[in-house]
């Protein structure tokens, strides 16, 4: 095999940004972490783990109900988070940005609150068979109690939404379109502001997973145009168990509530509940404080580097990955090229079984996930069972790319190919 190591300039230091992660400084018998997960989730820069230690050790108390000095602190700090997360991706008003668990209770909350009310038997509900499970079982469900009928749009051998699929989809003027902003497995980057243009002239409601959208690119929800787009925290340097749910605000003033109890309401009697405004409507019961906050952090973080930045770097170390993968034998890459393709790379190595494959790299300190990737339609689609997919971000570097490829011939090796 013939060496070759990245030597191409990146849009973002990496040896600094490495140096912000307490998790990247450590080795395994004399070999460093490379992290090819983040598509799962994102490691934490310092300022982050600092902020939730903080808030833990100096002002710990239950927000939007105090009157205490703690209690005023830590509600202005949660709701700095809601405002930066405005700005981040470009909501109108911070009204319109609904925390959640993540994305999967994001869409959950739309399936419930604006499903139930507005579709009904008979009508159409459209998702793609690029789907995450979660942005594809709470629309079943839907379907199951209100007797709507799903369509699909299938995904052509490149790993593209299929036009004529599009085009089928339209013409029956389906009540809702659920689409990611990313592929979890493909990379694919889709065309958001066009299909929600498309599809609001069919009179059609366009519901997008931005999961692994925000944490690499700009995301602008009014540029978007769609209705609702749900971001996760985790997988944008900030914890887990926060992410977003942005939606239009007529639309979210005219749902009911999802869940009900304390902090979502106005005023409460035995026989009737009058419910407290946007966004709190929508947020019963104490919130994931710490993780709202340490979420704020993570935006400050992100929005000082640039995510037009984060996406400059990132196009190139795809395409540096993508260029090194082709020379590798028996490799498949699944997916488009790197104009159009986000940080995720998922491929095949003849027929080594990805879980195999995932742990001889584990041998090389090399973190990746193999497996269906919770997009099972997708390996149906393919006629896989799983792939490996390494997924880069922002600490990541071509050196990262060379020790996964050096990997790879190694099990090459082991497998005797
Ligand atoms: N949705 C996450 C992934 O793709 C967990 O790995």
């Amino acid at each position: 095999m013939t060496v070759i190591t990245g030597t191409r300039p990146s849009a973002l230091d990496v040896d600094a940004i490495r140096a912000d992660f307490p998790i990247l400084q450590q080795e395994r018998d004399g070999k460093r972490l490379v992290y090819l997960d983040s598509g799962a989730t994102s490691q934490k820069p310092t300022s982050v783990i600092e902020a939730m230690d903080e808030y833990y050790r100096t002002y710990n108390a239950n927000v939007h109900r105090g009157v205490y000095r703690l209690s005023e602190l830590a509600t202005a700090r949660y709701e700095e988070s809601r405002v930066k997360v405005q700005r981040f991706i470009n909501a109108r008003s911070a009204k319109e940005v609904l925390f959640t668990a993540n994305v999967t209770a994001a869409l959950n909350l739309v399936a419930y609150s604006w499903g139930r009310e507005n579709v009904g038997k008979d009508d159409v509900i459209v998702f793609t068979e690029m789907e995450h499970h979660s942005n594809i079982v709470p629309w079943q469900i839907l379907a199951q109690i209100t007797g709507a009928r799903l369509e699909f749009i299938h995904v052509t051998d490149d790993g593209y939404l299929d036009e004529s699929d599009i085009q089928k989809v339209l013409e029956l003027r389906p009540k809702l379109l659920a689409v990611t902003a990313v592929s979890n497995v493909l990379g694919t980057i889709n065309p958001v502001r066009e299909l929600a243009a498309r599809f609001h002239e069919a009179g059609t409601v366009v519901v997008v997973d931005a999961a692994q959208a925000a944490p690499h690119m700009p995301v602008d929800v009014q540029d978007w145009g769609a209705d609702f787009v749900a971001i996760t925290g985790h997988k944008m340097l900030g914890p887990t168990g926060v992410g977003v749910l942005w939606g239009r605000r007529e639309l979210l003033q005219a749902m009911p509530p999802f869940l009900g109890g304390g902090d979502m309401i106005r005023e409460v009697h035995l026989d009737h509940t009058r419910y407290a405004e946007l966004p709190y409507k929508f947020e019963a019961g104490t919130p994931n404080i710490s993780g709202g906050i340490g979420l704020g952090v993570a935006v400050d973080y992100l929005s000082a580097l640039g995510m037009d930045t984060v996406r400059e770097h990132e196009r190139e170390l795809v395409g540096y990955a993508l260029e090194r993968l082709s020379d590798v034998p028996d490799l498949r890459v699944y997916g488009p090229p790197a104009e159009y393709h986000g940080a995720a790379v998922s491929f095949t190595l003849a027929d080594i079984h990805p879980h195999d494959l995932a742990h001889i790299l584990d041998q090389e300190n090399i973190a990746v996930r193999a497996g269906h990737h919770c997009a099972q339609p997708l390996m149906e689609r393919y006629d896989i069972a799983a792939t490996t997919r390494a997924s880069f971000y922002i600490y990541n570097g071509q050196d990262d790319v060379d020790t996964l490829v050096t990997a790879l011939y190694r099990a090459r090796e082991i497998f005797r190919l």
